[in-house]
C-alpha cells in the first residue's frame, strides 16, 4: 500500500499486551498503569486475521512488541500462528529479555527470526533504578539464550536521555561489539510533548521514509506513534481499519495524548 505521501507501507508492529514485568521510568507509570481489561485484548485468532489481511494489502514484515510480549500467555503459539501466514518474510520481536532464557529456543522453533532487546546500561544498580527493580543478569541470560537459539541478528535498543552523559551508552556499545550484537541508540521520546528524533542505526523517527502501522493490543490500527489517530478493527472490520490508517497516515508525527509507550509498543 502507498500512502498519500507515496510511502510504501509494509511493516506492522503488533502490541500483544500492555502489561510488563518491568516498570521503566520512560515507559510506564509506577503505580496504576491503567491497564486494559482482559476482554478488550485481541485474541490470537483476531491477531492472526489482522496479519493475514495486512499481507493482502502489502505488509510483509511483522514485529511483536508490548508492554513485554513474553508476559502474554502462550506467546510461542501466537508466533507460530503468525509465522504460518504466507507472505510474512520478516518476523521479529522487541523484548526486555528478562524472560527470554526460557523462551528463546521455543520462539525460534515457532518461526521467530530475530529479536531486539532493550538495554540502557550495563550497571546492575542503574538497571534496577531505570526499570524500577529489574535484574540485569536475567537480560544477560536472555541474550545468551537468544544467541544459542540462533535468533539473528540480535539488536540492542539503548535509550539515551537527552543531555545525559554518554557513559552508559558507550559501555553498552562496547558490550555489543564484544558480543556480536548490533546496537541502536534511541533518544528518549515524549509522546505527549511530541518529542522524538531519528533512531541512530535504526529506521525509526524518519517520517519521510516511515513504512509502519501499529496494532494496539485492544485492536486499534494506528498510523503513527505520534498521533491520536486509531481505527478499531472490531468496530470497522479489519480491512477498513487498515485502509483508513494508511489513508490517514500523517506526513509527520505530532503528539499522542492518549497513549504511553507500554500500551502502544516501542
Ligand atoms: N523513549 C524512547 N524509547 C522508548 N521505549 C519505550 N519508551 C520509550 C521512550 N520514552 C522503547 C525502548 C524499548 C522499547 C520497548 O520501547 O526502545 O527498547
Ligand atoms: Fe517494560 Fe519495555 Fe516499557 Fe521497560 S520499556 S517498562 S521493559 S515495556
Amino acid at each position: 500500500m502507498l500512502d498519500r505521501f507515496k510511502r510504501r507501507i509494509n511493516y506492522l508492529r503488533i502490541s500483544v499486551t500492555d502489561r510488563c514485568n518491568l516498570r521503566c521510568r520512560y515507559c510506564m507509570p509506577e503505580n496504576d498503569p491503567c491497564l486494559l481489561r482482559h476482554e478488550d485484548i485481541l485474541t490470537f485468532e483476531e491477531i492472526q486475521q489482522v496479519v493475514a489481511v495486512s499481507v493482502s494489502l502489502g505488509i510483509n514484515k511483522v514485529r511483536l512488541t508490548g508492554g513485554e510480549p513474553l508476559v502474554r500467555r502462550d506467546i510461542v503459539d501466537l508466533v507460530a500462528m503468525i509465522a504460518a501466514v504466507p507472505g510474512i518474510n520478516d518476523l521479529a520481536m522487541t523484548t526486555n529479555a528478562t524472560l527470554l532464557s526460557r523462551f528463546a529456543g521455543p520462539l525460534k522453533h515457532a518461526g521467530l527470526q530475530r529479536i531486539n532487546i532493550s538495554l540502557d546500561t550495563l550497571d546492575p544498580e542503574k538497571f534496577r533504578h531505570i526499570t524500577r527493580g529489574g535484574e540485569i543478569q536475567k537480560v544477560h541470560d536472555g541474550i545468551a539464550a537468544a544467541k544459542a537459539a540462533g535468533l539473528h541478528p540480535i539488536k540492542v535498543n539503548c535509550v539515551v536521555k537527552k543531555g545525559a552523559e554518554k557513559k552508559d551508552a558507550d559501555q553498552v556499545a562496547g558490550y555489543c561489539r564484544a558480543n556480536g550484537l548490533e546496537v541502536r541508540f534511541i533518544q528518549e521520546m515524549d509522546l505527549e510533548k511530541g518529542d522524538f528524533g531519528i533512531v541512530e542505526g535504526g529506521t525509526g523517527g524518519d517520517c519521510r521514509s516511515c513504512n509502519r502501522l501499529r496494532l494496539t493490543s485492544d485492536g486499534k490500527v494506528k498510523p503513527c506513534l505520534f498521533s491520536d489517530l486509531g481505527y478499531d478493527i472490531r468496530e470497522m472490520g479489519i480491512q477498513q481499519a487498515l485502509e483508513k490508517a494508511v489513508g490517514n497516515k500523517p506526513e509527520k508525527g505530532s503528539v499522542n495524548q492518549q497513549n504511553l509507550f507500554h500500551n502502544i509498543g516501542g
